[in-house]
């Protein structure tokens, strides 16, 4: 039987989902609170109130006014029972905060909060119709895959007055995402500051994604770029003096998208990382050819097998496709079918069985109708992507790239020419080359520190300390290819004896002094920035302010 605090436990969880509320920290609220009552003074808003702890703050540190509003009744309870002990005047609006017209209100001195973190898979209805067209009103048009956040950020700065502020804390996506850009974009275009405070350590227990601090001043002003504040921990909010803290200029709003994670190397590193992209020989990986997804099967268990299972079952080996399963199955710079022999001896299979549609009409009607038998007899056949797709039995989307590029990068991630003729799954990503000969020195370039630090640059960071890197991010990652090397042998044997950075050493020396002409110094910024940048995210969420 489950104890009741496991009871209550599972019931703040669901509740949590629901609603998304992850309240926030004290020291965080009364930062965010201090910091907009001396910005802008006066009736103080938080439009997504919960238990009320932003406007207690408020109520306590001098505001004249509180203004609440929630979905959730129950926190709302809470939020009106702790206002009615404070000396100030509080309104509670319980519903949709996208339903409050800002023409039905007086305009507001400040907004503070904690907006819902809502993904747009579950942000859906007349609030989200509610929420484009508000951020229509200030001339943003979000993009489909906008979380509910960005629109609630949008709609907030409408119930401004001209000189108002804003201080709110918001997902890391918003340097992050086109939707997150596009939001803070508006907020330059609406506010005459604008700062973004980010931790080494992350302050929400339970959240996945990275958050920051989000401080607009002067309302109905506008700027071009972000003030940028690294900062080790929320416990420095209490002496913090914004005037003193050490801070990056990052535009907003330029076609080039700049990597906002620079903000977190030291200068001498930015100088190094400036110097070595600005050398010819650097490109884009999207200048070398086609970033491409994988195949997705729906059920691997079904239709991932090794060659012997395949013949034994008699299938026809017509129907195998070599295939790389994910990022483990690359331990070298040349994904080779001695890979596959190994991995499949080692009983983990590396073909994905795909007959294709028109095997009803070749010469395996008997090998297809027992095929599909059993997948019926398991269920396969109604599994998600399975139930969707026609024949249910055929994988659509097969690509044989020049190389295997990382998607979710640990520590040390590993780029493979393709030499076994090997499709893959969307667990990584396919690069096929405009000039398919230079694979070899493609892939060593993809092993030297100016490609792992822009991965580090482009790339979104996750609970636990993964980097993810879709296409459109890996498009943007830089690469210098040598003219020629003959250190592949090399990069494979210190990558497959698990030295890593012995791998990379060589790939710097082909690539950054060979080919580049950096010098050593320059080469040395450029992995302190790596080494950074990578202890960040494994740090990230280590020793974290749990409530
Ligand atoms: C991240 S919590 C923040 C709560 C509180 N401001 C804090 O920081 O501790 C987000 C809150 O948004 C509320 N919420 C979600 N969707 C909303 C909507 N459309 N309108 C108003 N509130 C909403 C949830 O009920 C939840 O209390």
């Amino acid at each position: 039987m489950m104890s009741s605090r496991t009871l209550a436990l599972a019931g703040r969880r669901v509740r949590q989902k629901h609603f998304a509320s992850f309240y926030t920290r004290p020291e965080v609220v009364d930062f965010l609170v201090r910091w907009g009552l001396a910005q802008a003074g006066g009736v103080v808003m938080d439009p997504s109130c919960g238990d009320g702890r932003f406007l207690s703050s408020a109520a306590l540190l001098g505001a004249t006014a509180v203004i609440g509003c929630d979905l959730d009744p129950r926190a709302l309870k809470v939020a009106r029972s702790a206002l009615a002990t404070e000396h100030v005047a509080a309104t509670v609006h319980e519903g949709d905060f996208f339903a409050l017209d800002p023409a039905d209100h007086p305009r507001v001195d400040l907004i503070v909060g904690n907006p819902p973190f809502i993904r747009y898979q579950c942000f859906a209805g007349d609030s989200r119709r509610r929420a484009l067209q508000s951020a229509l009103a200030l001339g943003v048009r979000l993009t489909a895959l906008s979380s509910a956040w960005a629109p609630f950020v949008i709609h907030a700065i409408r119930f401004l007055r001209s000189g108002g502020a804003m201080a709110m804390v918001v997902p890391a996506e918003i340097v992050q995402t086109n939707y997150g850009l596009q939001t803070l974009d508006a907020l330059c275009r609406n506010f005459a500051q604008v700062h973004l405070l980010a931790f080494a350590r992350n302050f929400f227990a339970d959240a996945e994604a990275d958050t920051y601090l989000l401080l607009a001043a002067d309302a109905g002003g506008s700027c071009h770029s972000v003030e940028f504040h690294p900062l080790e921990s929320i416990q420095q909010l209490a002496s913090v003096r914004m005037s003193g803290l050490a801070s990056t200029t990052l535009p907003v709003g330029t076609t080039e998208r700049t990597p906002f994670a620079l903000a977190f190397l030291t200068p001498k590193e930015h100088d190094a990382w400036l110097q070595a992209i600005a050398n010819p020989g650097v490109v884009r990986l999207s200048d070398l050819g086609t970033i491409t997804n994988g195949y997705v099967t729906g059920a691997n268990d079904f239709f991932l097998m090794t060659r012997e299972d395949a013949v034994k079952q008699g299938l026809p080996t017509e129907w195998l496709h070599p295939t790389v399963v994910n990022a483990a199955s690359l331990r070298g710079p040349e994904f080779a079918p001695s890979d596959i022999a190994e991995l499949e001896l080692a009983g983990k299979p590396h073909h994905l069985l795909n007959p294709p549609p028109a095997a009803q009409l070749d010469g395996h009607r008997q090998e297809l109708a027992s095929f599909i038998r059993r997948g019926v007899a398991l269920g396969i056949h109604l599994r998600f992507k399975c139930r969707t797709r026609s024949p249910w039995w055929h994988v659509p989307g097969l690509h044989v790239p020049h190389l295997f590029l990382p998607y979710m990068v640990g520590r040390e991630p590993i780029a493979s020419v393709n030499a076994a003729g090997a499709t893959y799954t969307n667990t990584i990503h396919g690069l096929r080359l405009r000039r398919a000969s230079s694979a070899r020195t493609v892939g060593i370039g993809l092993h030297s520190t100016l490609t792992l630090l822009s991965m580090e640059l482009h790339g979104r960071t996750y609970g636990g300390g993964i980097l993810k890197l879709e296409p459109s991010e890996t498009r943007r990652v830089h690469v210098a290819v040598p003219a020629k090397s003959d250190a592949a042998k090399a990069v494979d044997r210190l990558l497959r004896s698990d030295d890593y950075l012995g791998a990379v050493a060589v790939a710097d020396d082909v690539v950054l002094r060979g080919e580049l002409g950096l010098s050593a110094a320059v080469i040395g910024q450029l992995r302190s920035a790596r080494a950074r940048l990578v202890c960040r995210r494994y740090s990230r969420n280590q020793g974290r302010n749990t409530r």
